[in-house]
């Protein structure tokens, strides 16, 4: 079914899944293709800092990662064909559409751009929403990272104004979880999972802590 252009949705598929925006009115879990999640884009404002960023989501485009980045990404076995990402879709408030999206537009100034994406609700819709992406030519894209030992230890260590890095990590990893149970048909994300598997073993070895 379509929705009334009026309406305003927008998709999470990072720290929006587990943290959401203000307005909400409805939010209903559902996937985007296309689209390929990955641990990929420097925080220097949240989970890290100027000279030491951490690292979260962005969406790298399904053509882009298959032609440019694949052959160095170690998880790329496990990506399938229609490149599904799973996350939530909240409409807002429509009196609070030009303040949330005034407030989410800051991100831009991240590096983040806006795009349009239609999300296939669990509740059987296809809506119109907008994400926040990251793309490959903005300053905070950090590319393949083929040492998944590295890039553990980075979110592991890291730390920004919003907190640790592998807290957000371990909170999207768990809402993706949940998303998966009481939505069913969903997959695992295996980027998400191995770094979750691989962070928390550095936090059971570490002495330090
Ligand atoms: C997201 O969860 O979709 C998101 C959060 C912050 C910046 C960009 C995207």
């Amino acid at each position: 079914s379509e929705v009334p252009h009026d309406e305003f949705w927008i998709f999470g598929y990072g720290s929006l899944i587990f943290k959401p925006p203000p307005g909400v009115e409805r939010a209903e879990p559902g996937y985007i293709t296309g689209f390929v999640r990955r641990f990929w884009q420097m925080s220097h404002d949240h989970r890290g800092v100027p000279d030491a960023p951490g690292r979260v989501v962005t969406l790298v485009e399904r053509e882009y990662y298959w032609s440019r980045l694949a052959e160095r990404d170690p998880h790329a076995k496990y990506e399938k064909k229609e490149c599904r990402t799973y996350g939530v879709a909240y409409k807002i408030i429509p009196s609070q559409v030009p303040e949330v999206s005034a407030a989410l537009d800051l991100r831009e100034q991240n590096g983040y751009s806006v795009h349009l994406v239609p999300v296939h609700a669990s509740s059987g819709s296809v809506i119109l929403a907008i994400v926040y992406i990251g793309t490959p030519d903005n300053h905070a894209f950090a590319g393949v990272e083929a040492d998944l030992d590295k890039l553990s230890e980075l979110i592991y260590k890291s730390k920004g104004p919003s907190g640790y890095n592998k807290e957000y990590l371990l909170k999207l990893g768990e809402a993706l979880r949940q998303l998966h149970d009481t939505n069913g048909v969903m997959e695992e994300d295996y980027h998400v999972e191995d770094l979750m598997a691989r962070v928390r073993k550095l936090e059971a070895l570490d002495v330090n802590k």
